[in-house]
């Protein structure tokens, strides 16, 4: 949940790691640290509460500089988000930085204060500060050697950057469970728990394994496997362009993402698609006729904004290949007992692949013998590493909190996985596959054309933000972008909002309508636009205020509206990733308005790796 960044070389590195924090505070931002030492082993550590900013200042006020450092942004999981509980944590000549948690840290912490050890912090990472410097007290001839001794009391999940005083030339790095990525520079070594930490720097990485560490100093990096043993791990290049994890000019990251979202689905679809032949080429994901035809059912699992993505999976696969879908939230899935069989095929969705619940629900899923696949955003993320087969959807980092590009990428994904599906089992002629296949690449057209014109939402942020709760609707494949609109408000507005089934309106949420709620209706023109139309009338007849989202001409939509928002006429099957642009543009722009932190709002975390 937190972002470590660390680097070992021959020049100063204050600057360096400040910069990396920066990039990385998508990845909790309630405070923040750095350590440097400097070439005669002198640490100097500043830690600040509360945003990188108040990290800068602090810095800024009592700068110093060296070779060798690390830095931290939190996520609190263990004791506030205060001072004292930042990272780095230092105990005797060890300095730690640490994401993940330690499971058993308070049986630890006892032991180790009854044989008169003293804590400065709440953590349970101070923990692991303690027992490296315990084994080095007492005999441990190395770091590498103390730290080793310390992990393996140690139960839980971590990505760990250790420095000691005594070698202020080397940084220790161990993972187990959380993502560590380490580089190698000119003259430098690198370490980060995210690539765009360092990508300005480098961009060949080394994906640390569960149970690596290694050794890393300016002329050279070591690697060892869980069992100790010197090891190479592949260097993989990545090939974002750093300029990509900036804003670029927009005033917020999720404005960039909304914006980027045409290019990255482009990238998503891009090889795997031909429209001449009705033919989806996925070989990532190890599925043949075969194991197709013999499927009886998939599951779904992921938690959030991917699980609406789930959703619309479901619609669009039992319509064009009619395999039984089920979408499970992933932390209700892993605490059930679910029923599965070999020939069961268990999808996570997680941008991040690093979701706790999703990764839980996936490895019960393998557990009962279901074959997994994954759908994801980031390369060599744990979820991708641990299922049989991954579908990577190419959305490039995503800095919002508020997920927007993933969610459309991880969409299109899940069309391209119906279209396969279908050809596999031949429940899909290959004349309407080239047909949808078509209407999948005309998608970031019409996308640039719903992009061009705002007007319409910064007319709603005026009208509406100062509503105190919003009902969304939409039947089909449009209910979950309904939950999606709603769920998009209230994470960044902080508006109640609620997102349900239009037909289910009348069994509940009609009690709320009056001239206060505004009701957005998702309405294109679809097999059930008569049955949504009927639910807008019953919305207009009781007075509330409607913001419709129908196709471009529909003029009677647009009569019985307050306010009508156009989408470009597309084929149902395609429709959900128009309409979501829409009510990303609906939420943004009334966030906007009401000035809170649009890429930061509170309480939230990108990438949630704890239950
Ligand atoms: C967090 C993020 C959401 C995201 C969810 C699932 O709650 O704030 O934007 O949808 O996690 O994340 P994943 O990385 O698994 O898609």
């Amino acid at each position: 949940m937190c972002g470590i960044v660390g680097f070992v070389g021959n020049t100063p590195c204050s600057s360096l790691l400040l910069d990396g924090l920066r990039r990385l505070e998508y990845r909790g931002y309630d405070s923040a640290g750095i350590a440097i030492a400097d070439d005669t082993g002198q640490v100097r550590i500043c830690r600040a509460e509360g945003k990188l900013t108040r990290l800068e200042e602090a810095f800024r006020a009592e700068p110093f500089d060296g070779t060798v450092g690390l830095g931290h942004t939190r996520w609190a999981t263990h004791g506030r988000p205060t001072e004292s509980n930042a990272h780095p944590h230092r105990v005797g000549r060890v300095i730690v930085a640490h994401n993940g948690i330690i499971e058993n840290y308070l049986e630890l912490k006892e032991a180790l204060q009854r044989q008169g050890r003293h804590f400065s912090s709440e953590t349970d990472t101070e923990v692991v500060a303690h027992l490296i410097d315990e084994a080095l007290a007492t005999g441990a001839d190395s770091l590498k050697e103390a730290t080793w001794r310390a992990l393996d009391r140690i139960e839980g999940s971590y990505a760990l950057v250790v420095m000691e005083t005594e070698n202020p030339d080397e940084l220790l790095v161990a993972r187990h469970a959380s993502p560590m990525v380490i580089a190698h520079g000119d003259g430098c070594a690198f370490a980060a728990s995210d690539v765009p930490a360092v990508l300005s720097h480098t961009r060949d990485f080394v994906f640390l394994e569960d149970g690596d560490t290694a050794l890393l100093r300016a002329d050279e990096i070591s690697i060892f496997d869980a069992d100790h043993r010197p090891v190479d791990r592949p260097i993989k290049r990545i090939s974002w362009d750093p300029i990509s994890a900036e804003k670029q000019g927009y005033k917020h990251f999720m404005l960039k993402e909304i914006y980027e979202q045409p290019a990255r689905i482009v990238d998503t679809l891009r090889g795997r698609v031909s429209v001449d032949r009705g033919e989806v080429h996925l070989p990532e994901l190890g599925l043949d006729a075969d194991t197709v035809a013999a499927l009886d059912k998939i599951v779904f699992v992921a938690c959030g904004t991917s699980y609406f993505a789930a959703q619309i999976g479901k619609y669009l696969i039992e319509e064009v290949a009619r395999v039984p879908v089920e979408t499970e939230l992933a932390s209700e899935f892993r605490y059930r007992n679910p029923i599965l069989s070999e020939n069961t095929l268990a999808i996570a969705i997680s941008q991040s692949g690093e979701t706790a619940d999703t990764l839980a629900a996936i490895r019960e899923a393998k557990e009962r013998g279901a074959r997994t696949v994954c759908i994801c955003n980031v390369i060599e993320s744990t979820i991708a590493r641990e299922s049989d087969g991954v579908l990577y959807t190419h959305a490039g980092p995503e800095i919002g909190v508020a997920s927007t590009k993933a969610f459309t990428t991880q969409v299109a994904a899940v069309s391209m996985l119906a279209l396969l599906l279908g050809r596999l089992n031949g429940r899909l002629e290959s004349d309407r596959a080239q047909e949808l296949i078509e209407a999948l690449r005309e998608i970031p057209a019409h996308m640039e054309t719903l992009l061009q014109d705002v007007d319409v939402y910064e007319r709603i942020a005026r009208q509406y933000s100062q509503a105190t709760s919003f009902l969304y609707l939409g039947r089909g494949n449009q209910f979950p972008i309904a939950a999606e609109g709603a769920l998009k408000l209230k994470e960044i507005s902080y508006i109640h909002a609620e997102g349900y089934a239009a037909g289910e309106m009348k069994h509940g949420p009609i009690a709320l309508i009056d001239r206060e709620l505004p009701v957005v209706v998702l309405c294109p023109k679809n097999a059930v636009y008569e049955k949504t139309f009927s639910n807008v009338e019953e919305v207009k007849a009781r007075g509330g205020r409607i913001i419709a989202i129908g196709t471009d001409g529909d003029h009677r939509l647009q009569n019985l509206a307050d306010v009508m928002i156009p989408l470009p006429d597309a084929p149902d099957f395609v429709q959900p990733l128009l309409s979501v642009v829409a009510v990303q543009l609906i939420a943004y722009y009334i966030a906007d308005f009401k000035g809170t932190d649009v890429d930061q709002p509170r309480n939230l975390a990108k990438s949630v790796t704890v239950e």
